[in-house]
């Protein structure tokens, strides 16, 4: 059998020139790498103040230097475990006490933990649950009195889009991390849609997460060997050389971040619950 075609990122970044969230302010989670980063870039470009929330406190702290340095904006840092009670609790206190409001929740932390179910342990199941589960429903409790109360609100949730193309190894992260993920974007877009709340989701196929502009690339053993199976990226490459449909190549971090920063943004005010595949047509409709 060929070897399938290595698969290309564009060489580019997709810049932006809209100041859509002049006076905002933002909160991303996972925003100490990868598509959070580039997503609080993405924001801060246009305008917003951000909090930028992660477990993992240097990097944290790295990426918001970087990030005030190169944008100009306030960054808050915060870190800690949001999926433990009183951590997004915590954030949202804080945001309000340094900023005094918060337009924007991007709820993009998660655990990519990738294995077939049969491979999981009782442990790494738990903990799939808990950093793609509960950092988001926790992040979405804290911040909605808030918000009710100003009667404004943009809550954006990162799904992926293996939770609909049914790809081997997501049984957890997509099939129910992001599944809840979607399910919570509806049913919670439907309960605050009153009180001018939007909540929508973006779903990723595969990123270049690498591309995310940090100086230094992820900390080696931050994804636990065990974490993704050894077989995970040839079968995934496979898959991906053989789909008909799709651009046939990784997203840059970029692209995906201009979508969140829509429906972040205070030109979506017509749509909600609504879920858009920023994943160059892996799924269509
Ligand atoms: N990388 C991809 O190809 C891809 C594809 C589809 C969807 N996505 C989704 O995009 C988002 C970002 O992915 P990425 O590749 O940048 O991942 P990543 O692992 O590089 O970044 C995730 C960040 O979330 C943080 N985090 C995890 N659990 C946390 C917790 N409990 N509390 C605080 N912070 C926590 C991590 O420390 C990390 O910095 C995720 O929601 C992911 O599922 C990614």
């Amino acid at each position: 059998m060929p070897e399938p075609p290595t698969l290309t990122t564009l060489p580019f970044v997709q810049p932006t020139h809209c100041r859509r969230y002049e006076g905002r302010v933002a909160i991303v989670t996972g925003a100490a790498q990868g598509l959070g980063l580039v997503i609080a870039r993405r924001l801060a470009e246009e305008g917003a103040d951000i909090v930028a929330c992660d477990i993992q406190e240097q990097r944290l702290s790295r990426a918001a230097g970087e990030l005030q340095d190169g944008t100009n904006q306030r960054i808050l840092a915060v870190a800690g475990d949001l999926s433990e009670p009183g951590v997004a609790d915590d954030m949202v206190r804080r945001a309000l006490d340094e900023f005094g409001h918060i337009d924007t929740l991007v709820n993009n932390a998660a655990a990519l933990i990738r294995l077939k179910l049969v491979d999981f342990t009782e442990e790494l199941m738990q903990q799939a649950v808990k950093w793609n589960v509960w950092n988001t429903l926790r992040c979405c409790k804290a911040v909605l009195p808030h918000m009710i109360e100003r009667g404004f609100g943009r809550i954006v949730n990162i799904g992926g889009e293996a939770w609909r193309t049914g790809a081997p190894y997501h049984t957890l992260l997509a099939g129910i991390g992001k599944g809840s993920m979607i399910g919570l974007t509806a049913t919670l877009a439907g309960e605050v849609v009153r009180h001018g709340i939007t909540v929508n989701c973006v779903s990723p196929g595969g990123i270049e997460t690498e591309a995310d502009g940090a100086k230094e690339p992820a900390p080696p053993g931050f994804r636990e060997p065990g974490w993704t199976d050894p077989q995970f990226f040839e079968d995934m490459r496979r898959a991906a050389a053989g789909r008909v449909t799709g651009m046939g190549r990784l997203a840059h971090p970029t692209e995906v971040a201009a979508a969140v920063a829509f429906f972040g943004s205070p030109e979506a005010a017509f749509v909600t619950g609504q879920h858009l595949g920023a994943s160059g047509g892996i799924a269509m409709l």
